[in-house]
């Protein structure tokens, strides 16, 4: 993770490794050549000298494109990168581009931006997309260029409160993010559910944060069946971590509840080889819950937040759950388990029910649940569902201004009578088609009613396809764990902090 600093030097003379300018296309005004953005004090001279240089490497100022170029007369930078911004960037555009530049420029020490943020909105893009971009995961092996270290902004204002408070959020944010990478791109080997609770309880240490750690013998007692069901199989026993944000002047409080599957084999009902290779990233709603609490800790937001981590290894074994075993849940649902390898409703069933039965003003669960919903979306956009539109809506609300990507999808009642077992209360699988619907109905049914016996206002993040990036690195995303839905878990408990 690298260091965010504010400075007002101007471009021509600060001295650091490299100088991240903007490209927008080419306009009426001088066909041909983009437009470079920022240093509002470059000579005209060198202005004109970087737009040459654009010219002759053919950049046309299109996001997802940087150019570098060797620092010219007028600049006290050895390299300059280019980066496309397109024309009239938002503001997830720019936290793009400042991704896709700092890893352009990967290797480097030090490197000072001057794309234009007039406000401190733009700002704080800018500054996050630097600090997501600037992480490489080196537990294994080194990285072969080292992550940028140290970025710094080049603002007017440098002790504008706004300004400030902007780059230390995007700070904050990218730690958290950097940590739930981490935990997603540690081997299964390494991060029994033992392992990922020890981790939350690392990541609370030294914060206001309280952390909870239910072992399988507290699970038992506390009648988890779920989460015991689905970790029987592995010789490394499952665990449910608490975590809380109790602040004294809290308004409201929020649950986030996260699936964390360290492995997911499928079980005795096994997936083929090929679909186990992304599966540690099976962790990758508690990850996020984890690293979001965390930050919102960090920011020291005045809402109670808790998270709650459901996590198991699901292994095929002698001691596994077999097709057509039936498990009590906490709360008493019975669930007949058909499909081993539809895991993940169990283990948050549970999670569900306890989290409810604190009364939260609203519930929002993390899970990567459904290959359904990859062949829905896709890798980039995540499934949002609930059971409150006006809450959905707010979540939607807040992903879109953290810049994640969800797109809204219903659940249909009819699809509750597929989820029917002759045996038990519901079986853990119905309908094949609609899959990420189904699997979200079935989750419906843990949530429970607030003291006015209402339903408890419900998000279901279906993020099966962002956590996991196996594609070509872009804006600022690497390979491995992505850290989807921390920031927009963040931005929610911001919305809710400030109602
Ligand atoms: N962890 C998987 C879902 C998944 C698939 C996540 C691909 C990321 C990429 C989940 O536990 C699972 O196996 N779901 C099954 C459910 C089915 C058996 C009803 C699935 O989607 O195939
Ligand atoms: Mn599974
Ligand atoms: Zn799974």
């Amino acid at each position: 993770m690298s260091r965010l600093l504010l400075s007002s030097k101007s471009v021509k003379s600060v001295s650091v490794d490299a100088l991240v300018l903007g490209l927008a296309p080419a306009t009426g005004k001088r066909p041909g050549a983009p437009e470079v953005l920022g240093g509002d004090d470059l000579p005209r001279a060198t202005r004109s000298a970087l737009a040459e240089a654009a010219v002759a490497l053919g950049a046309n100022g299109k996001p997802g494109s940087v150019h570098l170029v060797p620092g010219t007369a007028g600049l006290a930078t050895p390299l300059v990168a280019l980066v496309g911004v397109g024309a009239a960037p938002d503001h997830e555009t720019l936290r793009r581009a400042a991704g896709q530049a700092v890893r352009a420029l990967a290797g480097k020490g030090r490197v000072a931006f001057a794309l234009p943020t007039p406000d401190a909105a733009t700002l704080a893009a800018v500054a996050e997309g630097a600090g997501l971009g600037a992480y490489a995961f080196t537990r294994y092996k080194a990285a072969e260029r080292e992550p940028v270290a140290e970025v710094t902004l080049l603002v007017d204002k440098p002790r504008d409160k706004t300004f400030r408070a902007a780059v230390e959020r995007a700070e904050v944010l990218s730690r958290a993010v950097a940590t739930a990478r981490d935990l997603i791109n540690t081997a299964p080997a390494d991060l029994a559910p033992a392992d990922l609770a020890a981790a939350a309880v690392q990541a609370a240490a030294g914060t206001s944060l309280t952390v909870r750690v239910l072992d399988e013998q507290a699970l038992a007692d506390g009648g988890f069946g779920g989460i015991l069901g689905v970790g029987q199989g592995s010789s490394r026993p499952p665990r449910l971590v608490v975590v809380e944000h109790a602040p004294a002047k809290a308004k409201g409080h929020l649950a986030f509840v996260g699936k964390g599957i360290t492995f997911d084999s499928g079980g005795l009902s096994l997936k083929p080889a090929g679909g186990m290779e992304t599966m540690k990233s099976d962790m990758s709603g508690a990850a996020a819950v984890l690293a979001a609490v965390r930050a919102v800790a960090d920011l020291k937001l005045p809402v109670k937040v808790t998270g709650w981590l459901a996590i198991a290894e699901n292994m095929p074994s002698g001691t596994a759950i077999r097709p057509s075993d039936v498990l009590t849940m906490h709360g008493g649902t019975t669930v007949e388990v058909l499909n081993t390898d539809a895991e993940g409703r169990l283990v948050l069933g549970d999670a569900l029910d306890a989290a409810s039965a604190e009364r939260p003003d609203a519930i929002v669960d993390v899970a990567t649940l459904t290959g359904a919903q990859v062949v829905a979306l896709g890798n980039r956009v995540s499934g949002i569902m609930g059971n409150d539109e006006e809450f959905r809506s707010a979540v939607l609300a807040a992903a879109e201004r953290a810049g994640e990507s969800f797109w809204p999808m219903p659940l249909p009642d009819e699809l509750r009578a597929t989820l029917d077992s002759p045996v038990a209360d519901l079986a853990n699988i119905g309908d094949r088609a609609g899959g990420m619907l189904v699997a979200a109905v079935f989750l419906r049914e843990f949530v429970g009613d607030s003291a006015a016996g209402t339903a408890i206002p419900w998000a279901h993040l279906d993020i099966a396809g962002p956590a996991f990036a196996t594609g070509e690195p872009w804006g600022y995303t690497h390979r491995g764990g992505t850290g989807v839905a921390v920031r927009t878990l963040v931005a929610l408990a911001e919305d809710h902090a400030g109602r």
